[in-house]
């Protein structure tokens, strides 16, 4: 049996197991750097079947390395994410959520299940492969700083180094059974915004004995979104949007401060650096000329997300091979972010979507939705298929 079928052959088998492991994942989702059951989880279903994990890599991630012949030749990594949201599941189905309000809504119990999954198939193919395949289950996607960042301080992308890195994600936009591929900028990076205006509160009656910071505010919000339509380069996608403003004044009341908090998210290192610079001085500029102040912070979240172009087009190519070129789509830029994008900052990388809709099933809704949820049918897809993609890497 050629290994392409062998790899699909033991997909099959395995997919029961698979649905189990992500099963009991759902229904015991833990929240980012918390992941303690979880990673325990994934490390005695590792052992087994037979595979080593090391534990504890930024407190709960966990990696192993599956080591064919010649194990020097070649290093592959395959990234798996483990957190789940802060969201009350409202599907009623038999893996529903047991710990009250956390919930595995953007499918990283998918990631998981499926990346054992494909542990499983390579520790059953591993005398037919050289080269070595590190597995990198971590913590925290989902909140700041990343556990990918926290693992790659600990040393992951190193002993042994890999030279390319693979990471896939649930997208409920694509139906079950299609693999989405993007070579370049794929994901957007995202910082958040702070703003504190500062006036002088007083009767909402005589607005000329205060300096009114809901006004001012109003003015700065509008202003950002110059930042968009006037200060960057129409090539490069931006957004700024703001979704928290409090003014705790009242009908008749001017308060003596405005908050304002909001994202900034875009695709260009240099821009993003500049645009920071930007939005503060408008920022500062226009309370300053209105008689207020302005504390303007900005906190740097992920970078954006870059997949190098040869390895993706590669990989796009090895994926036909497995899943057949009707079920290979392209992908659109996403302003989303993601922690992945620290690793493809260091070593090539390829982030990739599997598709998990099905409308019969009713399998509808968006990650990070109380209704998320996906078609089981995509684990033995997703984990066969990063498999079939480790072993052609590896040969390449
Ligand atoms: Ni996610």
């Amino acid at each position: 049996m050629d290994i392409r079928e062998e790899i699909k052959t033991i997909a099959s088998q395995v997919s029961g197991e698979i649905i189990k492991w992500r099963r009991h994942l759902h229904s015991h989702p833990e929240l980012s750097y918390h992941e303690y059951e979880t990673s325990k989880y994934v490390a005695s279903s590792l052992r087994e079947m037979g595979v080593m994990p090391q534990e504890g890599i930024a407190d709960t991630g966990v990696t192993a390395l599956i080591k064919g012949n010649n194990p020097g030749k070649k290093v592959i990594a395959l990234r798996a994410d483990m957190d789940a949201l802060p969201i009350k599941e409202a599907n009623d189905v038999p893996y529903k959520s047991q710990n009250e309000g956390v919930m595995h809504a953007c499918g990283h119990d998918v990631h998981t299940s499926s990346l054992l999954g494909t542990a499983y198939i390579l520790n059953a193919v591993k005398d037919k492969f050289e080269g070595t395949v590190k597995l990198i289950f971590q913590p925290a996607e989902e909140k700041a700083p990343g556990g990918a960042s926290l693992m790659i301080k600990e040393g992951v992308l190193r002993d042994p180094a890999p030279q390319n890195i693979l990471g896939q994600h649930v997208t409920p936009l694509l139906p079950v059974g299609k693999i989405g591929f993007r070579e370049g900028i794929y994901m957007a990076s995202a910082d958040e915004i702070y703003i504190t205006v500062k006036g002088r509160g007083g009767h909402g009656a005589q607005p000329d004995r205060n300096v009114d910071p809901v006004l001012i505010a109003s003015h700065i919000i509008v202003a950002m979104q110059q930042v968009v339509s006037r200060y960057v380069t129409p090539t490069i996608p931006t957004v700024v949007s703001f979704g928290k403003v409090i003014a705790e004044g009242a009908t008749n009341i001017i308060p003596d401060e405005v908050k304002i908090e909001g994202t900034f998210r875009t695709l260009d290192e240099k821009w993003r650096k500049d645009a920071k610079i930007r939005m503060k001085k408008l920022a500062q500029g226009i309370a300053e000329s209105m008689g207020g102040s302005c504390d303007f912070r900005i906190l740097d979240g992920y970078p954006f997300l870059y997949n190098n172009e040869e390895l993706t087009r590669r990989h796009r190519d090895f994926a036909v091979e497995y899943v057949g070129e009707e079920n290979v789509v392209d992908l659109d830029i996403w302003m989303a972010a993601e922690d992945f994008a620290y690793y493809s900052q260091q070593i090539d990388a390829c982030f990739y979507r599997l598709g998990v809709r099905n409308e019969e099933k009713g399998i509808i809704s968006n990650v990070h939705t109380p209704t998320f949820d996906a078609d089981e049918n995509a684990l033995e897809i997703g984990a066969g298929l990063m498999a079939w993609l480790a072993v052609k890497e590896l040969q390449f």
